[in-house]
């Protein structure tokens, strides 16, 4: 049988790429569009700024972006003319200059890169866009950086740039990025308050969102039956202890499918899902493992062993103590009673060996136990040289 990649389309899931729809920030795309859609309902006539806050994997790039995109396509129907440019400061390395560089030479793309100063350059955008005649939405992403290198000036400029001539029409317009409000403390008074009046917060994502995130790329970039839901909650229950960011959830998607071509294997298993988080975390496995007691460590053991030969991603306390049994059995030891047993989990679980969770439903209740971060085959073969 040939190789066949688990993706048809990793594209998908790079960085960069724009999902067609952005999922669980309705409400802030409104808040977006009841800010900057002014500029096709009633064009030059305000200008406006705004400011997204989020913390990282927050989608707030993606989130600018996607108004952004669909800002522009408003306009291109009414033949409106608007550029929509979206700049990330640190990679401009939080320089005006080469900012207000990048956005002249968006507008005009044949300007001649000249000997000028920041200052010039804004003379020069304000001439510029009133010669093509058109307004700017311009997004300064990372915007801590332009205010770490550039202090309050270069924003105090940016905010303030029809302040003079407050009888031309209006054709910039100013939404910044930044991952804490820590940032816009070294501004100067007006120049906060000017942007503080819009702040738009995108609060971390819960685990059911990240799920419906990875849902949408995993098909679009995934063979049908590559990705298990369960490998999706899986990424979930991890992502969401990393305060819900959702890059990092992709990034896990994205390098267990790599992991899964890796082995030739047509299905993503939670264990190359542990493979990549490990590699992302650099996680070892604890050193407690060398002071647990016979029975800790065989009951560890059963842990790794179940997840080897199983793909799903729980196992109940049942399962766990048969892989247990059969550990004993192979070690010539006598196994522990019930209670006693539930003592050792109980025990690597606060040692954050293994992860346990009570699962509620009609039947009752079960103590589900997950392995999150060390592959069943790195503490395998960490307890097999201790025993
Ligand atoms: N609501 C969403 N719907 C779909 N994809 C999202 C959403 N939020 C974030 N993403 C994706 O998650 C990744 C991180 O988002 P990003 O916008 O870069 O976060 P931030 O800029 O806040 O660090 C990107 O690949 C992005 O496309
Ligand atoms: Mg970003």
């Amino acid at each position: 049988m040939g190789y066949q990649s688990v993706f048809v389309d990793e594209g998908i899931l790079e960085i960069h790429h724009i999902p067609d729809a952005i999922l669980h920030r309705d409400a802030e795309m409104k808040r977006l569009g009841a800010l900057f859609d002014h500029m096709v309902t009633a064009p030059q006539e305000m200008s406006q700024k705004a400011v997204i806050i989020g913390n990282v994997g927050s989608g707030k790039t993606v989130l600018a972006h996607s108004y952004g995109r669909a800002l522009r396509a408003r306009a291109e129907r009414r033949r409106v003319n608007l550029h929509y440019i979206h700049i990330n400061c640190r990679e401009r390395r939080g320089s005006l200059f080469m900012i207000l560089s990048q956005v002249v030479t968006r507008i005009k793309p044949d300007f001649p890169e000249r000997g000028y100063s920041a200052n010039e350059l804004l003379d020069i955008l304000r001439q510029i866009l009133n010669e093509v005649d058109t307004q700017v939405l311009l997004c300064l992403d990372e915007v801590d950086a332009l205010i770490d290198n550039e202090g309050s000036d270069a924003l105090y400029y940016l905010t303030r740039f029809h302040e003079t001539t407050p009888d031309e029409p209006r054709r910039l317009n100013l939404l910044c990025i930044s991952k804490d409000a820590g940032a816009f403390r070294k501004l100067d008074r007006s120049t906060l308050s000017s942007l503080q009046r819009n702040v738009i917060r995108l609060p971390d994502y819960d685990r059911l969102q990240l799920t419906d995130i990875l849902m949408q790329r995993a098909e679009q970039a995934f063979r049908k039956d590559a990705v298990t839901l369960d490998v999706i909650d899986f990424i979930s229950d991890i992502a969401s202890k990393e305060r819900g960011d959702a890059r990092y959830a992709i990034s896990l998607l994205h390098g267990g499918g790599m992991e899964a071509n890796n082995e030739g294997a047509r299905q993503l298993k939670p264990e190359h899902i542990r493979k990549i988080a490990v590699g992302l975390f650099d996680i070892t496995v604890p050193d407690e493992i060398r002071y647990l007691s016979k029975h800790e460590k065989l009951s560890l053991l059963g842990i790794a062993r179940f997840f080897m030969s199983n793909t799903a991603s729980e196992a109940t306390t049942g399962e766990i103590e048969e892989s247990y049994h059969l550990v004993c059995e192979e070690y010539g030891e006598k196994k522990r009673g019930h209670t006693q047993f539930w003592k050792y989990l109980k025990k690597l679980n606060d040692l954050d060996f293994v992860a346990m969770e009570m699962h509620s439903s009609s039947q009752g209740r079960t103590q589900l136990i997950r392995l999150d971060k060390i592959p069943a085959k790195t503490l395998e073969k960490n307890v097999v040289d201790l025993l």
